[in-house]
């Protein structure tokens, strides 16, 4: 499903998008359209108390659907939830899944559609080194409470393994995952987001625009994907975070995430999602530990993506008139350094404690093992941008 190599490229479309204010109005719709009439939700625990909640029991019940509801949804979702909530659809007799929430929510309800198209009794039967293999999935329809993760539409799940505590990312990765039926795609649902919230999401979703329009193997389609994402987050995120009523900032934001996230299983990232790995020793949300090593990373990119990073100058209203490309490059790393002190987005030391004394063998456990098959120079840059961003 990934590009190879010289002129020639894949490209796969993310499942049906239903994108808009008010869309969430349509899951029942989508749930009969799909020929549901027992389903299994996977909430996120603050949507259970909301009208939306409520309005959403309601259509079911309006469409004859029943629902059962799940609602222990945690951070960085781990096994044992999964499995619980596979034991839930099953004894309930359960058709189909709607997750809602953020991209734990999500991640939990593909997981659990996984499991239920395999037949397996533990998420852990899919995840190394048993790797039970993936034959399809149950229908699922996600629906997105922050605008950043993009589970709705990508085509992997992340799940901890609570046996040997590391965070599986990527460890169900399959375009399967993405067939997911529908995302239901409503700004809406992202406005009570808070400030800290809306920030480190909108930084998720800007990493993966950013990484995927200079990863090492971009395609034309990517390109103007992820470049229309990063436009968007430089015009949007500010406004969203400032003022979280900004119905046009929320609107974008929730475009941008999904723009971005049809781009980047389909090119690739870069450094600041390399470095996720530090989340094992540090275990901070997943946008923070990306946007907390950001500005380092580009740093780290600027001398053989100048010119890419000059044209994200220009996303950024930077003009490139006067300037060489290298003072353009530095011009929009420059702009999304203040943008995140804008939005008073943690550096790396605040976020996780980390010092240059014990980083180094958090990266040495890295090197040993997530990243032993990188290539040498992606190690060493790794460890630059980690030690940078502590300074920064
Ligand atoms: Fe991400």
């Amino acid at each position: 499903m990934f590009p190879e190599s010289g002129d020639t490229f894949n490209f796969f479309l993310p499942p049906y998008v239903v994108f808009g204010r008010g869309a969430r109005a349509t899951i029942p719709g989508y749930a009969k359209r799909l020929g549901l009439s027992r389903v299994l939700l996977v909430l996120d625990p603050f949507f259970v108390e909301t009208a939306d909640c409520a309005a959403l029991h309601k259509g079911l019940e309006d469409s004859n659907i029943e629902a059962t509801a799940w609602s222990g949804v945690v951070p960085n979702p781990e096994d044992v939830g999964v499995d619980e909530a596979t034991r839930l659809y099953r004894e309930n007799g359960c058709e189909g899944v709607i997750c809602i929430g953020g991209g734990s929510a999500m991640d939990t309800g593909k997981s659990v559609g996984v499991m239920i198209a395999s037949g397996a009794e533990q998420i852990r039967e899919h995840m190394p080194p048993a790797s039970r293999p993936l034959n399809g999935m149950a229908p699922v329809i996600c629906a997105p409470t922050t605008a950043g993760t993009g589970a709705e539409v990508n085509p992997y799940s992340m799940v901890v393994d609570t046996v040997t505590g590391q965070k599986k990312i990527g460890y169900l990765a399959h375009e399967l995952l993405s067939a997911q039926k529908v995302a239901v795609v409503d700004p809406d649902l992202t406005m009570s987001m808070s400030p800290r919230l809306t920030a480190v999401t909108g930084l998720d979703a800007f990493c993966h625009a950013v990484e995927c329009y200079l990863t090492k193997k971009p395609n034309p389609i990517s390109d103007d994907l992820a470049f229309r994402a990063i436009s968007l987050v430089a015009d949007n995120l500010r406004r969203a975070v400032y003022n979280g009523q900004d119905v046009k900032a929320r609107v974008n934001m929730s475009l941008a995430a999904t723009l971005a996230t049809a781009a980047f299983p389909n090119a690739g990232l870069l450094y600041p999602h390399g470095l996720s790995g530090l989340g094992d020793k540090y275990p901070v949300p997943h946008g923070v530990q990306v946007g907390s090593v950001l500005v380092a990373a580009l740093e780290a990119v600027l001398p053989f993506r100048t010119e890419r990073l000059a044209r994200v100058a220009e996303a950024f209203g930077i003009p490139r008139r006067g300037r060489s490309p290298r003072e353009a490059a530095k011009a929009a790393i420059e702009a999304i350094h203040q943008l995140l002190v804008d939005i008073d987005f943690p550096t790396l030391s605040q976020a996780t404690g980390a010092t240059l004394e014990n980083i180094e063998q958090v990266l040495d456990a890295m090197t040993a093992g997530k990243l032993s098959n990188w290539p040498l120079a992606d190690q060493e840059r790794i460890r630059a941008i980690a030690k940078r961003s502590l300074e920064l």
